[in-house]
């Protein structure tokens, strides 16, 4: 009875930890994914041997035995195939298995920006919250680790400070109603076409302003315009970017026009979002007179408006928010 009681406690104890290094798994497969392991194996064009592998890496001399290591633990979750099983670590050759070929960069059905977002620390750190947040009636366990939602971590720090802010072009007022909501020291404007705001109400710090961005855009903080430059072709979003910085003029340097809109990435090859990119470039030529620009056609654009600095965070999947100052 003791004999059978401590073979199946060693079990147990087995199991266990396994279970604690769970996560050596992803953070392995984080790491192959870091260095491009499976790009340099892919692009080798035939099976690699080790010693290949490990003078292709940009990794310290140091740590060239940590390599066969790391490819032992993720050949034996089935992401590499050993070809050529030899005594000589080094002469071991690694090809592709279909899952590590799910981890190309380009390949059209890449799972890697899936794993990039799930595993960074500001989406893995609140893991290890998750029994303080049923603690409390936090809505999310990232608002927990983070002391605010997602939306606000990604892009907060844009709205802080800012007393007004007119969104233009921002139809019916979905997204000015969440910024009045999250940021209640802000007066927000929806500014859209008459008969688009035309007898809708406004709230304690939310209000319509009916116009036409091609000749006035109402004075405030800043302005917002999400998802409206794409619908214009150069010389269109010039004038209401002129018209966004005389709207902003009273508040000097620190004004800014926050916009919300693509910036392709020409090197994404055939990746999904380069084709999604291509599908909105169409869909703008074709009912509308705009186009998705490049960084590069950007930079042009905010220049020819007369406005000095920018930046860019790309932190709405395709979308990003480029900031511009005058
Ligand atoms: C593609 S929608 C974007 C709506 C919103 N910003 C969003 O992100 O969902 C473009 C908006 O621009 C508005 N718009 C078009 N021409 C305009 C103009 N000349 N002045 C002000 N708004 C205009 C339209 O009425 C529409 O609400």
């Amino acid at each position: 009875m003791e004999s059978h009681n401590s073979s199946t406690l060693l079990k147990a104890q087995s199991h266990i930890w396994n279970h604690i290094c769970n996560f050596i798994n992803s953070m392995s497969l984080k790491c192959v994914v870091d260095l491009g392991i499976p790009d340099i194996i892919h692009n080798y064009g035939k099976p690699m041997p080790l010693s290949k592998l490990i003078s292709s890496l940009p990794i310290h001399p140091s740590k060239k035995s940590c390599i066969y290591r790391l490819m032992q633990i993720m050949t034996q979750s089935g992401f590499f195939y050993e070809h050529d099983v030899t005594e000589n670590e080094l002469e071991i050759d690694y090809i592709l298995t279909d899952e590590s070929i799910l981890l190309l960069k380009d390949h059209p059905m890449s799972v890697t920006p899936f794993l990039q977002a799930v595993l960074h620390p500001i989406l893995a750190n609140p893991w290890h919250e998750m029994s303080g947040w049923l603690k409390t009636d936090d809505p999310s366990t990232f608002g927990t680790t983070h002391g605010m939602s997602m939306w606000d971590y990604a892009c907060g720090g844009v709205f802080n400070g800012l007393e007004s802010l007119v969104d233009v072009g921002g139809g019916t007022g979905t997204m000015a109603k969440a910024l009045a909501k999250s940021f209640p020291q802000l007066e927000c404007t929806v500014f859209d076409l008459p008969h688009v705001v035309d007898g809708l109400q406004g709230g304690d710090n939310l209000n319509y302003v009916g116009g036409d961005m091609f000749k006035r855009i109402p004075p405030a903080d800043a302005i917002l315009l999400k998802w409206i430059l794409h619908d214009w072709n150069d010389e269109e979003c010039v004038k209401i970017l002129r018209n966004c910085k005389d709207a902003i003029a009273k508040k000097g340097k620190e004004g800014k026009v926050i916009i919300i809109d693509m910036v392709v990435e020409k090197e994404k090859g055939n990746s999904e979002s380069a084709k999604t990119q291509l599908f909105f470039d169409m869909l703008m030529m074709v009912l509308a007179t705009g186009k998705e620009r490049t960084k590069k056609e950007w930079v042009k654009l905010i220049s020819s408006a007369g406005f000095n600095d920018y930046k860019i965070t790309p932190v709405l999947g395709l979308r990003s928010v480029i900031e511009i100052y005058p």
